[in-house]
């Protein structure tokens, strides 16, 4: 008897066969490096539950940022770490808070760089809320007024992308308004729309000193276990003008990548969050995975499920891996 099956293993036989027919690929410029700045001076503050990742203040950005540009990586997030915080997170909006500060001076240098600024206040708050407090409850409106006036500085600075991540509802819509009315209608904005909350945060916060001083950020980011409420949340900040979506963390949410990817005709973007990026590099300091391979495998995966770009502490290595393949 013949027997008849198909032969898939004819496709995978050389290094070349298997790059003709490789659905995925990545480049460096599907990587955002996220960065960390601080006031002061000659300051590379390591971040321990994140190796690799340092606080810089100003005059260590150029350097990194020349390093981002030599491997072809062409956009940075920036989250300012301010001295000083207060109630209502006075340091987000001052037009000479240390973002600020920060998004001009990459852009004087490296004019051609995408600045992506974080929009959001819980690095600048003293009880670490995202919005403003009141008798234990985070409000809502009152907080939109704030994230727009952040946006607007951080647009007047030379932002060329505002990426609001506070999750209160109308957060689209205030901050294209307040970009519109000052003269701000071609600085698109990434929005933060489908963000979990999830304990993979939890070594941005030492990074970023944005821990909540009490409960937890439950009543604004989404519960993890929701699918259909991620298509709510990315639909109305598409109606309310959003240019891109992301969607946070990734490894865990691939699936709400793909929905969002089917649904909704923007750019999708995965944010490979802190903890992600710890766990793999704590793995890798014991020997017990092989990084590179690793970390491509899944950005390939996260490119897969559909994520056009991927916000990653790991984006200079990959960049540079990716030249060494
Ligand atoms: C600010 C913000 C957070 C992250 C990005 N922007 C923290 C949070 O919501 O608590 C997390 C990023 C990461 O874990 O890498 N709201």
């Amino acid at each position: 008897m013949e027997l008849k099956f198909a032969r898939h293993r004819r496709l995978r036989t050389t290094d070349s066969m298997r790059a003709l027919v490789r659905e995925t690929q990545l480049h460096p410029e599907d990587f955002v490096y996220p960065i960390f700045v601080v006031e002061g001076e000659d300051k590379r503050n390591a971040v321990s539950s994140m190796p690799g990742v340092f606080q810089v203040s100003l005059d260590h950005l150029n350097a990194e940022m020349q390093e981002l540009k030599d491997l072809g990586i062409k956009s940075v997030m920036v989250f300012g770490v301010p001295d000083h915080k207060d109630a209502v997170g006075s340091e987000a909006y001052h037009d000479h808070g240390i973002v600020q500060k920060a998004i001009s001076q990459i852009k004087e240098f490296f004019p051609e760089l995408v600045v992506i600024a974080d929009t959001c206040l819980c690095q600048y708050t003293d009880h670490g809320h995202c919005g403003i407090v009141e008798n234990g409850k985070i409000l809502n409106d009152p907080t939109l007024d704030l994230l727009a006036r952040t946006a607007v500085s951080q647009a007047k600075a030379g932002a060329d992308i505002i990426a609001p991540s506070n999750m209160m509802d109308g957060f689209v819509a205030a901050i294209r308004h307040g970009l519109d009315e000052n003269g701000f209608e071609d600085i698109p904005v990434m929005s933060y729309a489908v963000k979990y909350s999830s304990a993979f945060y939890g070594p941005f916060r030492e990074a970023a000193h944005s821990t909540p001083q009490f409960g937890d950020r439950k009543t604004y980011q989404m519960d993890p276990a929701n699918r259909l409420e991620a298509m709510r949340e990315a639909e109305s900040d598409i109606q309310e003008g959003a240019d891109f979506l992301i969607v946070k963390p990734a490894l865990s949410y691939l699936d709400i990548i793909r929905d969002v990817k089917n649904n909704l005709n923007v750019p999708v973007v995965a944010y490979n969050v802190s903890g992600e990026y710890a766990m793999v590099k704590a793995a890798a300091a014991n020997g017990w995975i092989d990084e590179k391979s690793l970390v491509l495998e899944m950005f390939t995966g996260m490119k897969r499920a559909g994520a056009d770009l991927i916000i990653t502490y790991y984006s200079k290595d990959a960049a540079r891996w990716l030249k060494e393949q």
